[in-house]
């Protein structure tokens, strides 16, 4: 079952470079140390792009270039608790609008709290989750006749390196058709002084967040990784707009893992690279967006522009 865990783990940390892949940071523990970390006064990118969700549904809504008698799905790349998500919703309820919501996850879990909220809060709503990997979901939506708007939001792009992002887009090119639209979230690319505490926090949440990756690999793979002797690192580098966050070893020791039948050696001051969070402006997004058939169509921001919500139309 964690067969591709147990050899993600390996290959990472048999890198000359350690790395250990963010993606296995959200366990139970992990999401709600996740739900921590957006409600952490240094963490502006959850709050900035509610604000645009909030407060500008209506060019939303209008970049989108619905028609209010032409039924759409509004399928949404892994929906979280959908907070901002129930903004566009209520909006579009509100104004008629014939739709269906498909919240796409690979949680069932939060794919059943979610419908339940909306069921809750937005009646008239009607939701179909769908459970599973992103792509096969996609695939079978390509058949639908009706148009498709996709949500990628809350700077989830941002885990991926450049290279590893225009294969991204390039698959969900594949998967959609001409004047089919994408609402892309990104965090925008500013200064070290606000960009680096939203990774550094006063209270440390986010070394816990961290950390607890390491706990992960102790309870699931039988691995003695000693928590107290790594430390949280974050980095920002202003130019290329990119922030790392990484654990490094404060004494030379050895980690045995268990389920692997290995151990692995950490010199003093070894750095386990453990989160890219790239930032985004027109030129980096633009890169991304070469080669594919999507294209920039418009771009709302919050009202201190720390955050950006694009509109991707398919030519
Ligand atoms: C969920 C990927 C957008 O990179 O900002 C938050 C995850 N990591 N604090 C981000 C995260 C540390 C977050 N994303």
């Amino acid at each position: 079952m964690n067969k591709n865990f147990q050899k993600d783990i390996d290959l990472g940390l048999s890198a000359l470079n350690k790395t250990l892949p963010s993606k296995y940071f959200y366990d139970e523990i992990g999401d709600a140390l996740f739900v921590e970390i957006m409600n952490m006064p240094e963490y502006y990118l959850t709050n900035a792009e509610f604000d645009i969700f909030k407060n500008q549904n209506q060019q939303l809504i209008k970049a989108l270039k619905l028609e209010n008698n032409n039924f759409f799905e509004l399928v949404e790349l892994g929906a979280g608790d959908g907070t901002k998500t129930k903004q566009l919703l209520k909006a579009l309820d509100d104004q008629n609008y014939n739709f269906k919501y498909a919240p796409i996850d690979i949680s069932e879990n939060a794919l059943i709290q979610l419908k339940a909220s909306v069921n809750n809060e937005l009646p008239r709503i009607q939701i179909h989750p769908r459970q599973g990997d992103y792509f096969n979901v996609l695939a079978d939506l390509k058949t639908s006749a009706h148009p498709i708007i996709v949500l990628f939001l809350g700077s989830n792009i941002g885990n991926l390196t450049d290279a590893r992002a225009k294969e991204f887009i390039q698959k969900l090119d594949d998967n959609l058709k001409t004047g089919d639209k994408v609402v892309l979230g990104v965090d925008l690319i500013k200064p070290k002084s606000v960009v680096l505490p939203a990774y550094n926090d006063a209270q440390g949440i986010t070394k816990r967040f961290n950390l607890n990756l390491l706990t992960r690999i102790n309870k699931e793979l039988g691995a003695d990784f000693d928590i107290d002797t790594f430390e949280h690192q974050p980095e920002y580098n202003e130019e290329e707009g990119i922030a790392r966050s990484f654990l490094v070893s404060t004494k030379d020791q050895i980690v045995s893992i268990k389920s692997l039948d290995k151990a692995f050696t950490f010199k003093k001051g070894e750095k386990i690279h453990m989160e890219t969070s790239r930032k985004y402006n027109d030129l980096i997004l633009n890169g991304i967006l070469d080669g594919s058939s999507l294209k920039i169509s418009d771009r709302l921001t919050d009202s201190q522009q720390l955050f950006a919500d694009y509109i991707l139309e398919k030519l």
